[in-house]
């Protein structure tokens, strides 16, 4: 697998939810360097602080938004955040193992993640709003 670049077809119509998802695409590009280049400087660890970081911060401000559009599976979605946020708790466990294989985990789940929810769920919501004929830049 190969990281991706976002591009506007991901986007889903929402300035500050579209730039949190750029930073979701950057936090696999590092990961995808970490795992693959043996020369990359980047560091596992830090990655998933910020992963965790990211999950709280964007998680919040999406469920906020889906309140704001009155969007009608607000619990499914915001179920599958708290999945993805106790899968980054199960890959704080083993932080400090040395071995390839739960870093190749990692990175297939957020592969996973971007092509399932982030084009897939999150996308959702720019069609829900073009539904409804709202518009919102928060
Ligand atoms: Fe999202
Ligand atoms: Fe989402």
């Amino acid at each position: 697998m190969q990281p991706v670049t976002w591009s506007k077809d991901y986007s889903i119509e929402n300035e500050r939810l579209d730039d949190h998802h750029k930073l979701f695409f950057d936090l696999f590009k590092r990961l995808h360097d970490a795992v693959t280049d043996v020369n990359s400087t980047e560091d596992f660890n830090n990655i998933l602080a910020d992963l965790g970081k990211y999950a709280a911060t964007h998680f919040t401000y999406e469920e906020i938004h889906m309140l704001d559009i009155s969007y009608d599976h607000i619990k499914e979605h915001a179920a599958q955040h708290a999945i993805f946020k106790a899968k980054i708790k199960e890959f704080n466990r083993i932080r400090n193992v040395v071995s390839r294989e739960p870093k190749l985990d990692l990175l297939d789940f957020l592969n996973k993640w971007m092509q399932g929810h982030i084009v897939g769920e999150d996308k959702k919501l720019a069609e829900w709003k073009q539904t409804l004929g709202k518009t919102s830049t928060s």
